[in-house]
């Protein structure tokens, strides 16, 4: 989809991750992480380390810091340029709480009430904080502080866009024009991931794998992945295989067909396709695991570059805020 369009099309390019795991996992990389990287070659794009939305989960204050930072890393070591693109942390721009409460004092809690992520957590009685549920209003703010346009994210944050969407639309309606509505960027090929066993790939279902994880390690997580129970010399159906799915996004077309081939013909085992895939991956994260290792030795590099990114954002956030707080009558001096 993403290459079809252009910087004009594009405008500014927004995106966030939180930083809630010791490290991201290949559902992040494939469903956003890769393609913010193709993304910043084609527009200007900020991406973001929302710490702040980690906190409804991350109580540590060791694990959050240990966890932004490696963000940060696995940022630069997937090829996010510090020149190009703008690379910070949420709560280094305070900015973002201050336009939540206007947006909050927007927006109708029945709204908030009926989001998946609220309803899931409540639903498995999880203690549920005041956070989980300002959860949207946060990410909504972050999207419409920097003004995204196009926010490249997985299936599992349509909702999110949705009301984010809506409350710009609201706010606009009620205050003028101040927020760009933005348009998800949600790809069909990526927009769900699946996990060793085949549910969406999550740290909260444990079925995942680590972007960086050592080989060795992703090597055995591969072979645990779900298959039907086909014996070796019967044919198989590449798109009924989530080892196939994945494959695809790591192989090129070529070897694809190839593949897709070797399943319909029968004579080989899942073991065989889940060594493919292994290959296929190792192929392109090796470097960028090598790259990772790299930059999280150097957190006073790491430090140095989050500083910039959050200077450039504050610049883009205090500019919509100026306008923000016009628009609604308060902050101005009487
Ligand atoms: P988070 O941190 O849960 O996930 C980060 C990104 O990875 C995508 N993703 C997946 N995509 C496909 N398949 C999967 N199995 C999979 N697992 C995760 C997510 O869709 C997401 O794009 N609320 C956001 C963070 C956020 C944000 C924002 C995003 C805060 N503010 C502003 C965009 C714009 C979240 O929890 O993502």
């Amino acid at each position: 989809m993403e290459k079809a369009l252009d910087s004009k099309k594009l405008g500014r390019v927004f995106s966030g991750i939180q930083p809630s795991g010791s490290q991201v996992h290949i559902g992040n990389y494939l469903g956003a992480m890769r393609r913010f990287v193709r993304l910043s070659k084609l527009s200007e794009t900020i991406v973001c380390i929302v710490d702040l939305h980690a906190l409804t989960s991350v109580e540590k204050r060791e694990e959050l810091e240990k966890n932004s930072q490696s963000l940060a890393a696995a940022y630069l070591a997937i090829g996010l340029d510090p020149e190009e693109v703008v690379i910070f942390r949420q709560s280094d721009v305070p900015a973002v709480c201050e336009l939540s409460w206007y947006l909050a004092c927007q927006f109708p809690l029945g709204l908030l009430e009926r989001a998946h992520s609220f309803k899931d957590a409540r639903a498995k009685n999880e203690s549920v904080n005041a956070g989980r549920m300002f959860y949207p209003i946060l990410m909504a703010a972050d999207i419409l502080l920097y003004r995204g346009n196009s926010v490249p994210v997985g299936a599992d944050q349509k909702q999110h866009l949705e009301m984010t969407r809506e409350i710009a639309q609201r706010f606009n309606h009620r205050f003028g024009q101040v927020f760009p509505i933005p348009e998800p960027l949600i790809e069909d090929a990526t927009g769900v991931i699946p996990g060793l066993d085949g549910r969406k790939m999550s740290k909260s279902y444990d079925n995942y794998i680590g972007l960086f994880e050592a080989p060795k390690r992703v090597r055995k997580k591969i072979m645990k992945i779900v298959t039907d129970s086909k014996a070796v010399e019967e044919a198989k159906d590449p798109d009924e295989c989530h080892v196939f799915a994945l494959y695809k996004l790591f192989a090129g077309e070529d070897e694809c067909e190839a593949l897709a081939e070797r399943y319909r013909a029968g004579g080989m085992g899942y073991g065989e396709a889940k060594q493919e895939l292994f290959e296929a991956m190792e192929r392109e994260i090796a470097p960028l695991r090598e790259s990772y290792e790299s930059w999280i030795s150097r957190p006073d590099d790491l430090r140095d570059i989050l500083k910039a990114g959050a200077g450039r954002a504050r610049v883009i956030a205090e500019e919509t805020m100026v306008q923000v707080r016009d628009a609604i009558g308060v902050g101005a001096v009487l």
